[in-house]
């Protein structure tokens, strides 16, 4: 994996824009105090997700649950939500063939299909546990604090459903991943004999895709998860090197920082020139979202500081927002994900009597053109001053992936250190939702506060 990083810097732009060369001299020195707050708080016992790099025996027991689990069940429904959700299904989009439900046994070597439902929507809920026979399912119930509630009230929903069709049997047809010791989770698996597997208490939702929130759903439908691992523990070797230089996480996370609070690029965008990564580039988005977003710092100062993650797919996108990233505010750093081989190609068939300006099309390869989409479009966005850089993966195997999604958190962990605030809380988030148990009623929570204006209801 390499970051490549000339577009961000004004030589390597239009030479009025993008970043200074000297400035990235500056933040090569400031480097060591960075590091050293992340090596410190990582002793205090902050940066939990790096111990996931290093987890062999979780690995097997995971790997060998899902295997009994897998035979026994056609379908795997997970019910989760935000960092207990996305992971999930970012790696699923990442490392089995594209739309996984549809293939037949053979072709999904027997490994089961796979439902994630991360919302509430009573349509999608509905329609999911209309198609889905819960003699043959397996159901992942996943919440950390084992209490947010539309997790719960998904599982009170699955479990009626589940009930009425196996009786006595429903309990064996579930498995909680929930922290080991509190919540609302925990205390069901205990008191009704449900299989669990355990969140580790030092690691965050967003940060948890490598624990066994990510890594039973992937193990259960065939991912290779020791290699996953095996990248991230890479990701992590290369993120201890103390040139910044030298340090792709590192050095992503602090052209972020200097692009946004010294250029005023606050966008973030991630944009793989792969469908297979659409759903790693979402993952991003509530990872550096809710990791950087936040009203006060370290000293408690408030700031209202963070940038705005945009998720984008090439080639998709570039006729949706590349206008935009090209011609309007210089607000934005954009950053590519390339795939060297992503393990399949198509020849472009030659055909007699195309017009002369699209002949040329024949025979190349669909991965050629996509290639020659994001090397045009990054040329093209540099000549317009704006900053972009890429993050060029050799292949999308399972160890690709684990450095990919490492290397997003171990920038995350290092921009906190930039942007002064804590990466791994999320106040914003839990008042949201003590105030929807408000809203619900339940005693003690108060209830949201009425809107201001009265409802412009003019019909
Ligand atoms: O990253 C986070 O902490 C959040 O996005 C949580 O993952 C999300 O709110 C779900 O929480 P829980 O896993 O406790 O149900």
């Amino acid at each position: 994996m390499k970051l490549q990083y000339g577009r961000v810097i004004q030589d390597g732009l239009d030479g009025t824009h993008g970043l200074p060369r000297r400035r990235l001299d500056e933040l090569a020195r400031r480097f060591g105090a960075i590091q050293a707050e992340v090596r410190e708080r990582r002793e205090a016992g902050e940066y939990g997700f790096y111990g996931l790099a290093r987890q062999e025996n979780t690995v097997r027991q995971i790997a060998a649950f899902a295997e009994g689990l897998g035979q026994a069940h056609d379908h795997v429904l997970v019910l989760g939500i935000g960092g207990s959700a996305l992971g999930a299904r970012a790696l699923l989009s990442a490392l089995r063939p594209p739309a996984w439900n549809e293939l037949d046994d053979e072709a999904r070597e027997f490994f089961p299909r796979l439902t994630l439902l991360d919302n509430v929507d009573p349509t999608s809920v509905a329609a999911a546990l209309r198609r889905i026979d819960p003699r043959r399912v397996l159901v992942n119930v996943i919440s950390k604090s084992g209490g947010t509630a539309e997790t719960l009230a998904q599982y009170l929903v699955v479990r009626k459903w589940l009930d009425d069709a196996l009786g006595g049997a429903a309990s064996r047809h579930l498995v909680f991943t929930t922290d080991p010791e509190r919540g609302a989770l925990r205390e069901l698996a205990t008191s009704e004999g449900i299989a669990t597997l355990e969140v580790p208490p030092d690691v965050g939702g967003r940060f948890s895709v490598l624990s066994p929130v990510g890594l039973l759903p992937a193990a259960l439908v065939g991912i290779d998860i020791a290699a996953l691992v095996a990248g991230a523990a890479r990701a992590v070797a290369t993120a201890e090197e103390g040139d910044l230089l030298k340090n792709p996480a590192a050095l992503f996370a602090a052209l972020h920082w200097a692009a946004d609070t010294q250029l005023g690029a606050r966008v973030h965008v991630v944009m793989p020139y792969s469908d297979r990564l659409r759903d790693v580039a979402e993952w991003f988005r509530q990872l550096w979202a809710e990791s950087l977003g936040k009203r006060v710092d370290r000293e408690g100062q408030v700031v209202h500081t963070g940038p705005t993650p945009v998720a984008s797919v090439g080639a998709t996108d570039q006729h949706s927002q590349v206008q935009l990233f090209m011609e309007g505010p210089f607000d934005k750093l954009i950053t590519f994900v390339t795939v060297a081989d992503p393990g399949e190609d198509v020849l472009i068939p030659v055909l007699e009597g195309m017009p002369e300006e699209v002949a040329c099309l024949g025979g190349r390869t669909l991965g050629e053109l996509l290639q020659a989409e994001y090397e045009a479009t990054s040329a093209a966005l540099a000549q317009m001053g704006r900053m972009n850089s890429t993050i060029a993966l050799s292949d999308l195997a399972a160890q690709s992936v684990g450095e990919l999604l490492m290397f997003f958190q171990l920038a995350t962990g290092y921009a906190g250190c930039w942007y002064g605030v804590n990466p791994f809380d999320q106040p914003g988030v839990e008042l949201g939702k003590r105030l929807t148990f408000g809203a619900l009623g339940r005693v003690g929570y108060e209830p949201p506060a009425p809107p201001l204006d009265a409802d412009a209801d003019t019909a």
